[in-house]
């Protein structure tokens, strides 16, 4: 079964369902996480874990326990038998009777999807992808919080199909203040002269598992990263740029609004920290 999904601990093919009343579904009244395997092992699935928890905490939505979300990750893993999986673990608040107040949820569900890992074609990551700064703004952090992953994903849906609409691949999204936010689904580093630079999270932001890697990667290497402010001017001037997400890793950035970057694309920092990440993932198989 190459697409495997357990509800509640209970498995299912790729038909399994739930309720038209689940609140995930009306509302984006869920949180969730996407993770990947590498030698079949889910990737940093403790620091997936970390997060998927202060997402629930940040809705007031308790979860089960960590050893409980493992157990069924796995044993849906093994389900699906996939050399290498995308894994999705989800818990929405479950269905009640309609209407806003979260009281009215009666049944909790955690769910984990697995479907075979579908990377970025290889000449992606050969020659960059395009990037668009988009007029849709990140949500503020008084809105809903860019820091809690939830379902409730229809201001990023918003800003890549304005990006598509553009001709680009992923779109490049800033605060209410004009500073670049965070990717539709991804983070976003720049790199000026050997330093690696990517917004701070108190921009508002989600605190992404591949940026804090690649963020101790480049450390490790010596190589310096400030996380800060960026303009969109300085992505548009930048010696290179890459985006990071747990499926995609570290993909390089090859034109920024229709503009081509002036350096080679991957550069040489980008390049280095895919092959520090790819090192990561390795390492992560023998585990
Ligand atoms: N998205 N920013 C946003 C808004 C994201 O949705 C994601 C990931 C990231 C990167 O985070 P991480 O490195 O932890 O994957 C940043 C996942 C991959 C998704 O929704 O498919």
């Amino acid at each position: 079964m190459a697409v495997a999904v357990s509800i509640n601990g209970e498995l299912f093919d790729e038909h399994a369902s739930i309720s038209v009343f689940d609140r995930g579904f009306l509302y984006g009244d869920s949180v969730y996480e996407v993770v990947r395997t590498s030698g079949g092992e889910p990737v940093d699935l403790p620091a997936h874990l970390i997060r998927l928890r202060a997402s629930a905490t940040a809705i007031a939505l308790e979860l089960p326990s960590d050893d409980e979300l493992t157990a069924a990750t796995l044993a849906a893993l093994k389900a699906a038998g996939n050399p290498e999986s995308y894994i999705r673990i989800i818990v929405t608040r479950g269905a009640g009777e309609i209407g806003l107040g979260t009281d009215l949820a009666r049944d909790r569900k955690t769910i984990v999807i697995i479907r075979p890992l579908k990377l970025p074609a290889r000449a992606l990551y050969e020659h960059g992808i395009a990037l668009q700064i988009v007029n849709v703004e990140r949500s503020s952090p008084r809105a809903v919080d860019p820091r809690i992953k939830s379902g409730n994903y229809l201001n990023n849906i918003l800003a890549l199909a304005e990006a598509r609409r553009a001709g680009a691949d992923e779109a490049l999204m800033c605060d209410s203040r004009g500073r670049i936010a965070e990717g539709a689904s991804s983070n976003l580093f720049v790199v000026n002269n050997g330093a690696l630079f990517t917004p701070g999270l108190e921009i508002g932001l989600l605190a992404g598992i591949t940026r804090m890697r690649v963020i101790e990667l480049a450390r490790g290497a010596g190589i310096d990263v400030t996380e800060g402010k960026l303009l969109p001017a300085d992505v548009r001037g930048a010696d290179e740029v890459f985006i990071t997400s747990s499926i995609r890793g570290v993909l390089p950035v090859a034109r920024v609004d229709g503009n081509t970057l002036a350096g080679t694309v991957p550069g040489p920092i980008t390049t280095r920290m895919m092959t520090l990440y790819q090192q990561h993932l390795t390492a992560r198989a023998g585990q």
